[in-house]
């Protein structure tokens, strides 16, 4: 095999056709318009000298809120420059922070390296308070204006101190807003109601895209990336494009299944990709069987990790199932299920739970999508029971059951059996 597949290539610009923002960033979102003029909206007292309001940006995952702050961001900073205002912009992935303590120990480190550049290390061992009062601190020895966007703040859950302080700022030099970014709804229900109405003073829900907006954010993508491929017109539509690489159904199908999902471009972008890496491989154009076996190899990775992540005793619930349904049971009720579980628990020489929590353990496995819960009669009048089935690959679910060593030999049953 030779290192690059084809001397043809199908990709003529891979970071265009990466998924995630640090690789390639749109300069317009189309789909995208009343968003961002509400963002305009936020920033407007700027223009008279006053503070931005607060926001909080939420929708699902895949959405464009990252890319649409960070747009209005750098316009902001251009603004700012041309008119020569003191603003300062600080954008805080907040991933990871699963805690107020830990967002303001970021927001210290980040305040200060814009004085001092970068590689400060963030503030340890101070109690919540001295951290908002270093934040504050830091802030008014900047002065001006200072935007504190908080991407993917919802780590810290119920934790909201930072976000309530950061709201009532008690600044004499500079002015402050706080845009929050998140895309869990649960999140800014649960936020303090001081919190909600401070920081929710403006809030802009970014809905997911539908089928046809996901085509014309793709065909952006593949007019940039793809060789042989160019809108014709002014308009970069999907109807617009002509690609000599990409077959008419392309596309179309790539948008429909992101859409069918969760309507997330990432994933659409990220779909296209594998696609036209698989096409590119086998040098050929890429069609609809390219995007189904790239959404596949998705769904496998996607399945497997989920898996993955589950506690031991799911793990060997779900092996349950799995015995039942590859020797020709796939419907099993919770009474056959546990009886298979507890063989495989004296096999690891694990711990063994009851049946209702075994039961319980089946619902966790129901609500992931891993398996399917049904309900119904016993017959002759002994009341309802439940049932469960795999919703995944059989094969796929054991690989991934024998990735953990503890259950290699479980796993290996499994292939036994299911030879
Ligand atoms: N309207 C759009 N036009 C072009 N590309 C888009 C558009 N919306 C989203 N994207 C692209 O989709 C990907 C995901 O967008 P982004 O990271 O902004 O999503 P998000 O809503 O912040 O998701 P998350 O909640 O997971 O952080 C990025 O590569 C982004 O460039
Ligand atoms: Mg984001």
């Amino acid at each position: 095999m030779s290192l690059f597949p084809s001397d043809d290539p199908i990709i003529e610009n891979h970071a265009v056709l990466e998924p995630d923002n640090n690789s390639y960033t749109p300069s317009n979102l189309p789909e995208r318009e009343d968003e961002l003029a509400e963002i305009n909206r936020i920033l407007r007292p700027l223009q008279t000298g006053g503070s931005p309001h607060n926001a909080l940006v939420y929708g699902p995952t895949g959405q464009g809120k990252t890319v649409a702050v960070e747009l209005k961001m750098q316009e902001l900073r251009t603004w700012a420059d041309n008119k020569g205002e003191d603003v300062t912009i600080v954008i805080a992935r907040c991933k990871g922070c699963d805690s107020s303590y830990h967002v303001l120990t970021l927001l210290v480190k980040r305040l200060r390296e814009i004085k001092e550049g970068r590689g400060v290390e963030r503030p340890q061992g101070y109690p919540r308070k001295a951290l908002i009062e270093m934040v504050f601190n830091e802030i008014d020895r900047l002065g001006g204006i200072v935007v504190l966007v908080l991407d993917e703040i919802d780590g810290i859950g119920e934790d909201d101190y930072a976000l309530y302080e950061l709201s009532r700022p008690d600044i004499s030099n500079a002015k402050i807003g706080v845009i929050g970014i998140t895309n869990d709804a649960q999140f800014r229900n649960n936020l303090d109601a001081d919190v909600q109405s401070s920081l929710g003073q403006r809030e802009i829900f970014f809905h997911p895209y539908d089928a046809n907006q996901l085509q014309d954010i793709l065909a952006r993508r593949a007019g940039r990336g793809l060789v042989d491929t160019s809108f014709n017109g002014a308009e970069r539509t999907f109807e617009n494009l002509e690609s000599n690489v990409l077959d008419d159904a392309t596309i179309p199908l790539t948008a429909a299944r992101a859409s069918n999902e969760t309507g997330d471009a990432r994933q659409a972008i990220r779909l296209l990709r594998d696609a036209c890496e698989i096409a590119e491989e086998r040098e050929e154009l890429v069609r609809e069987g390219h995007v189904k076996e790239a959404h596949r190899k998705i769904e496998k990775e996607a399945h497997r990790e989920l898996i993955e992540s589950e506690t031991t005793q799911r793990k060997l619930a779900l092996a349950g199932v799995i015995k039942h349904e590859i020797t020709g049971n796939p419907n099993p009720g919770t009474t056959d299920i546990y009886q298979t579980y507890c063989a495989f628990s004296k096999e690891i020489d694990g711990r063994q739970v009851s049946q209702r929590t075994v039961r319980a353990k089946l619902n966790d496995l129901a609500h992931q999508n891993i398996l399917t819960q049904s309900r119904r009669g016993r017959g002759q009048g002994r009341g309802m029971s439940n049932f469960y089935s795999l919703s995944i690959d059989p094969e796929l679910a054991i690989e991934a059951l024998g990735d953990d060593q503890r259950l290699e030999g479980v796993a290996e049953i499994l292939w036994d059996l299911g030879k």
